[in-house]
């Protein structure tokens, strides 16, 4: 993915109004279903199989990931800049797929969804090596060593990304947490399913699309760090 979009469409945002959004949810849903009793009402549906055909026109699968897509600012503009990939985001917070899907119904987008689930739960619903790529951009960062569990990020995370992307697919990682970045160079190093690369400068990241969380950071001088883990064969 080495194509940029200069002129990438922008959606008026002013027609959808932004819902009230708590930071969290239930802590609870960061884990895996199997870890409950019971699944509450606000424990995000734990999925066997995909609904392509519901999701994407023609029945498509996904093209691309965009995990943990909070608001969707890199989804939707992903989506609008390249109508000829399907991209599908997760997000354990349910008001925000509810409102990125009335975006999605409101440009008429065919390529874009956005899912209420919790990567807790895994990928095993997604096809071997279907996925061209795969965005992790900002995660929340659970700072206290006793919540890291709640991190999707961990050596599974990186087995099932291993099983879904195409050999030589790529996760794009971008965070503003210096320890987070420490810690998920540091899973990768425990793996040899992926190659990472060094930090990138801002001509080598191949994305014109800010994410929320990038635009926060950059309206108050927050650093952040990119870079990517490639999936070997
Ligand atoms: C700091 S926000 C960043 C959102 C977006 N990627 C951006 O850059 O603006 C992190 C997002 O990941 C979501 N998230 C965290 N853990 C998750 C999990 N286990 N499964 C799905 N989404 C998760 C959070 O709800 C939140 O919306």
């Amino acid at each position: 993915m080495d194509r940029r979009v200069a002129d990438t469409p922008e959606i008026d945002w002013s027609k959808y109004p932004l819902p009230r959004v708590r930071h969290h949810v239930n802590s609870q849903a960061y884990l895996p279903a199997s870890q409950h009793h019971v699944l509450q009402e606000w424990y995000p549906p734990v999925r066997n199989s995909a609904e392509w055909d519901i999701w994407f026109q023609n029945g498509c699968q996904a093209d691309v990931l965009d995990i943990g897509c909070g608001r969707g600012a890199f989804l939707l503009r992903h989506a609008l800049a390249f109508p000829e990939l399907h991209i599908l985001g997760l997000e354990v917070r349910q008001i925000l797929t509810t409102w990125i899907n009335n975006v999605v119904l409101g440009e008429n987008l065919k390529n874009a969804r956005a899912e209420w689930y919790s990567m807790a739960n895994g990928l095993d619903w997604i096809a071997p090596s279907s996925v061209q790529y795969a965005v992790y951009l900002f995660p929340d960062p659970w700072p206290k060593q006793r919540h890291h569990k709640r991190r999707a990020f961990s050596a599974e995370f990186l087995a099932m990304l291993h099983r879904v992307l195409v050999p030589g697919g790529r996760l794009w990682l971008a965070t503003d947490r210096p320890e987070v970045d420490d810690f998920q160079r540091k899973v990768l190093a425990g793996s040899d399913l992926f190659t990472v690369s060094p930090h990138l400068t801002d001509d080598e990241w191949p994305f014109p699309f800010t994410t929320d969380q990038q635009m926060f950071c950059q309206s108050k001088d927050i650093p952040y760090a990119r870079y990517y883990a490639e999936r070997r064969p």
